[in-house]
């Protein structure tokens, strides 16, 4: 297993630590794990002057997995765009044609308080969007800002084609196959053509997953629906805009940012995995960042890039073995419970691994 670390920034080197602790028990154990650091963000730019450095960039393509921790802080804001920290995420996202973002949503029992959704509508949610990463109106042309007969009109294009609708769709059917063997496909066929060819090219591929129960939703209804009644979905598949929005609201009906890993994948399983959050700069450096999104990062990666599910249960076996013992970051820390710093969650973890 080649597996390419970026510490990245923030609480980034600190979470980063506890997730090779995880790695370092397998290791030990004689899994053949190797290990390469390499920089990614700002901690790049200050050394090299750029977000993805070229040893950076031999060093993700070499592996077989990315872990990532966080990149980002206020110290790196004043640089221009083509220099900022998030410009090397965007980079090695598209530098490793990483279309397939797979982001659980699950609501721990533990942490049942954390939701704000009341206990019977959200208890036992465990629910995955799969979005497409490389596509749509983030990328699409024409798009710019121009001057068009004395107004400025703003402009960016939703395109999609068969084969990126395609190989997002198998990637969903084939998590959903893992899981309860449903999938939902979010679209907007009643206004935009583009996500009419989006559901009749699921339709289309269908047909190879007889097992898997498929339904379809349009955009506006599933924001409802998620919020209404979560648990009626098992997978989500959708496309990058409606995906970025609709998994940013799945991942806060578990309210506990620093609990939701994520995954995103090229068509031959390589990934880069990393949590959902950010640098969370104002903790940094205190030793007080929850390292549980990181170390679920590490058991995604097990299941998607090296196919093994009793790693990956494993892994996730002992985070939730640690959470039932009352232990908790400040970030879901609640009455009745124990508080403990990062490395300290790093300690119990390995304990119970
Ligand atoms: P953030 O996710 O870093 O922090 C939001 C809030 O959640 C903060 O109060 C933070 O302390 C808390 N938090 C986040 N992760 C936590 C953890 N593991 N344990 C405990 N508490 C945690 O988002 P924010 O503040 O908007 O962004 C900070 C920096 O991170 C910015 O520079 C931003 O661009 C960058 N960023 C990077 C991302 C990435 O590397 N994938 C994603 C999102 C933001
Ligand atoms: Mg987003």
């Amino acid at each position: 297993m080649k597996i390419c670390y970026l510490p990245g920034d923030g609480i980034g080197p600190e979470i980063m630590a506890q997730a090779l602790r995880v790695l370092d028990v397998f290791k030990k154990e004689g899994m053949n794990i190797e290990l390469e650091e390499a920089l990614l963000g700002g901690a790049a730019v200050d050394a090299t002057g750029v977000p993805y450095p070229e040893a950076t960039q031999k060093a993700a393509r070499a592996a077989d997995a990315v872990l990532l921790a966080a990149v980002g802080g206020p110290k790196w804001d004043v640089l221009p765009r083509p220099q900022r920290p998030e410009r090397g995420l965007l980079g090695i996202r598209k530098d490793l044609n990483l279309f397939a973002n797979l982001r659980p949503a699950i609501l721990y029992p533990e942490l049942a308080n954390a939701s704000s959704l009341k206990p019977e509508i959200v208890s036992g949610l465990d629910i995955m969007i799969v979005r497409e990463l490389t596509g749509d109106i983030y990328f699409g042309e024409p798009r710019g800002i121009a001057e068009e007969g004395g107004k400025r009109v703003g402009r960016n294009t939703m395109i999609y084609n068969e084969d990126e609708i395609r190989r997002i769709g198998h990637v969903a059917f084939k998590a959903a196959q893992k899981r309860s063997k449903k999938l939902c496909s979010v679209d907007k066929m009643n206004v935009l053509e583009t996500t009419q060819l989006w559901r009749d090219v699921i339709i289309e591929i269908s047909a190879e997953y007889p097992d898997v129960e498929l339904s379809h939703m349009l955009v506006d209804n599933c924001a409802m629906q998620l919020v209404r009644a979560p648990k009626q979905f098992d997978v989500v598949v959708t496309g990058n805009m409606f995906g970025d929005i609709l998994s940013d609201e799945a991942s806060m009906l578990t309210g506990s940012i620093g609990m939701l890993p994520s995954a995103s994948l090229d068509e031959n399983n390589k990934g880069m995995y990393e949590p959902c959050h950010g640098s969370a700069p104002d903790i940094a450096g205190k030793n007080l960042a929850n390292p549980l999104a990181m170390i679920l990062s590490v058991a995604m990666m097990m299941r998607y890039t090296f196919a093994d599910e009793k790693t990956a249960t494993r892994i996730e076996t002992a985070v939730k073995k640690v959470l039932a013992s009352g232990l908790r970051t400040g970030d879901i820390f609640e009455e009745g419970t124990k508080r403990v710093s990062c490395s300290e969650m790093g300690d119990a973890v390995v304990a119970a691994l």
